[in-house]
């Protein structure tokens, strides 16, 4: 399939994994881009500059296939040194870069120079417009059902797909829900040239997380997942547990007055518990509806293959024999 995300990034499949916290490690993005997609290590997993150089290195070890890194902007006090890290991307031959958050547009300029391919995540039409007016090449616009931080317009994609067809002029992939060839098929007749899968590749033999996650995947429903924080206006999709019921009696409890303070415990530095340890009660992690779709752990390889071969099919017969 060609496309232009596959011609942006120079990949053979229009398939992408998004950064994900404690999951996008070198194992991961290898993996994926090995078989032909593209796959992110998450920036912010690494500690430090230092700490993502040796990342990026592990990848090339791993894969010879174009590769990129996810650099989450956070609504923080105490900024992470998102120079270092642009600069470990640049000196480690990274040529695609994965933003989401706020705004990468203090960073364009530092990206742009070095000849980096920028997508940037985004939940809304006006902030896609604004990732394309401030010189980004592609955007990956996620809708409400995504896991992790869905925003606060809640538009699914049904909508907000073709909203952004509408009005970009910039390729986009569909993010959020995305699972398996029908996916893929849907996005791309609403619009979208390609799709960014997060929850469907943590089930996947090469996502180096604890067999608990997985396993938690499969067996969660569609109606299993929570958004949380959203008194905070830092709303997140996680799959429920012990930990997110707390969450929930606090913000139904303590309404406007809660703080982030009020739920800390659960969700401050839980991420490498639940995904090295498998601690599944522990604390709140990011997680889709797609859960409902995902019923197996395949290798990247076959997820990927699978996903063409049944794309071709569905286009070819199914969508064909209706004409
Ligand atoms: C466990 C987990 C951690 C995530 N961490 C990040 C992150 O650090 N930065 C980011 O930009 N997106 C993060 N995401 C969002 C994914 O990159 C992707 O946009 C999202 O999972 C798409 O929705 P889906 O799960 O329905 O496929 C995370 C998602 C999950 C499931």
């Amino acid at each position: 399939m060609k496309t232009r995300i596959t011609e942006l990034f120079g990949i053979q499949h229009p398939i992408i994994q998004g950064g994900m916290h404690f999951v996008g490690l070198a194992e991961l993005a290898a993996a994926v881009s090995n078989a032909g997609g593209l796959g992110t290590i998450t920036g912010l997993t690494q500690r430090s500059p230092a700490d993502l150089a040796n990342e990026i290195a592990r990848c090339h070890d791993m894969t010879d296939k174009p590769f990129a890194v996810n650099l989450t902007f956070l609504p923080t006090v105490s900024s992470p040194d998102y120079p270092g890290y642009i600069k470990a991307i640049i000196e480690g031959g990274v040529k695609h870069v994965e933003t989401a958050g706020r705004s990468p547009e203090k960073y364009m300029p530092a990206l742009k120079d070095a000849g980096i391919k920028v997508i940037h995540k985004c939940t809304s039409v006006r902030h896609a417009l604004k990732a394309q007016s401030i010189g980004c090449d592609a955007v990956s616009v996620d809708g409400f059902e995504c896991g992790g931080h869905p925003g606060e317009d809640d538009i699914p994609n049904m909508i907000l797909l073709p909203r952004a067809a509408d009005e970009l002029e910039i390729p986009f992939v569909a993010s959020g829900g995305m699972a398996d060839a029908r996916s893929l098929v849907a996005a791309m007749a609403l619009g979208a040239e390609g799709m960014n899968m997060g929850t469907r590749f943590i089930a996947t033999q090469e996502a180096p997380v604890h067999d608990n996650v997985k396993q938690a995947i499969v067996a969660a429903s569609e109606l299993d997942t929570r958004l949380v924080m959203r008194p905070l206006r830092n709303t997140e999709r996680v799959l429920n547990n012990a930990a997110v019921e707390r969450i929930i009696e606090k913000e139904q409890r303590l309404g406007k007055d809660l703080q982030f303070s009020d739920i800390i415990d659960e969700v401050a530095g839980v991420y490498p518990r639940i995904m090295q340890e498998g601690d599944m009660e522990v604390g709140a992690w990011s997680c889709g509806m797609v859960a409902g779709l995902i019923h197996d752990v395949p290798t990247c390889e076959q997820l990927i293959s699978g996903i063409m071969r049944d794309a071709e099919q569905l286009i070819r017969q199914r969508l064909a024999g209706f004409l």
